[in-house]
């Protein structure tokens, strides 16, 4: 087994030496796929690297969204995600046609739509924003009044952060971190009284409100870094809670609640990953014209942001 695990492993390490490729990894992914990628990372840190890599083929272990997203930034690269069903369920809750019909609605109003958004959700939006920087975006934009999709938790913190500032707030939701919920915190609380809780912010707004940090993956794993506190209530899919762990050996993680996973970040293996990088499969294409204007929304998330 363990024989099989390691010509795996080497076979992935030549393709990807073979093919000038990178492997990209989000911090939900398996543990297997963290170990053997290049970079790991929260949506962030993977678009600027996306952006930046010198790497003909960009390997992106992750879902749709953020492979779409390095494509938008990298459209002269190949750019492949290993399976293609991996899709985020709180992408889908908004389609362009909605969106139209919100613009229409409110015509003076600046689209800040979240990374976890389809192409054309981009295309249509003045600017896009991540979990680590949408506070900041969101300040930063000439405008008062603001569509923010599709998170309604993320929306509510940030209006709550922004109350001069109009949200107009889509519905959505992550149906992980939808999970956890209130009672879960104050339990966990009251099992680990020293204990520092850091939530993602796509978690129900009772839950934020009542955190001490609420912060993107990246930004939890920095703040577990440097903190001196030695135990963490965490907030978030479990993956990130396999990366704490094993950059901070010292200190003890707690999932708040139950550990909730993500189907769709798990769905990529070792074998989708070599499968992806020997078959240059699955590529992804955009059409050019949806792929030159949500690079205008991603670019002034840089600049916003
Ligand atoms: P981060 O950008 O904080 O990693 O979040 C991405 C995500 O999908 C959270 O559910
Ligand atoms: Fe999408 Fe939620 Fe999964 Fe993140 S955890 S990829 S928001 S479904």
């Amino acid at each position: 087994m363990e024989t099989e695990l390691s010509t795996l492993t080497d076979r992935i390490l030549s393709l990807k030496q073979e093919k000038r490729a990178v492997i990209l990894a989000h911090n939900y992914q398996i543990p297997q796929i963290q170990d053997i990628a290049d970079f790991i990372g929260d949506s962030l840190e993977l678009s600027r690297i996306s952006k930046k890599t010198e790497a003909e083929m960009i390997v992106f272990c992750g879902v749709q969204f953020m492979a779409e997203t390095a494509k938008i930034l990298s459209p002269k690269r190949k750019v492949i995600l290993p399976v293609i069903e991996a899709g985020c369920p709180l992408a889908d809750f908004i389609t362009p046609e909605q969106l139209i019909e919100l613009k229409g609605k409110y015509p003076d109003a600046w689209v800040v739509s979240y990374v976890n958004t389809s192409a054309p959700i981009k295309a249509l939006s003045d600017v896009c924003c991540t979990s680590a920087n949408a506070i900041t975006v969101v300040k930063n934009i000439p405008a008062k009044k603001v569509i923010f999709v599709p998170d309604r938790n993320l929306g509510w913190w940030v209006q709550k952060h922004l109350p001069k500032k109009e949200i107009i707030n889509w519905d959505g939701y992550c149906i992980v971190h939808e999970q956890f919920k209130i009672g879960d915190l104050e339990q966990a609380r009251s099992l680990h009284p020293d204990a520092e809780v850091i939530v993602h912010p796509e978690c129900p707004s009772d839950i934020l409100e009542s955190s001490d940090y609420v912060l993107s993956t990246a930004g939890t794993m920095k703040r577990a870094k440097e903190s001196k506190n030695l135990k963490f209530i965490i907030g978030t899919e479990e993956g990130l809670i396999y990366r704490l762990k094993k950059e901070n050996p010292k200190k003890e993680f707690y999932s708040l609640g139950n550990s909730r996973t993500c189907l769709n970040m798990k769905r990529t293996t070792l074998l989708d990953l070599c499968a992806a990088l020997e078959n240059e499969r699955f590529l992804i294409n955009l059409d050019e014209d949806i792929i030159k204007k949500a690079r205008i929304a991603l670019e002034r998330m840089v600049k916003y942001g």
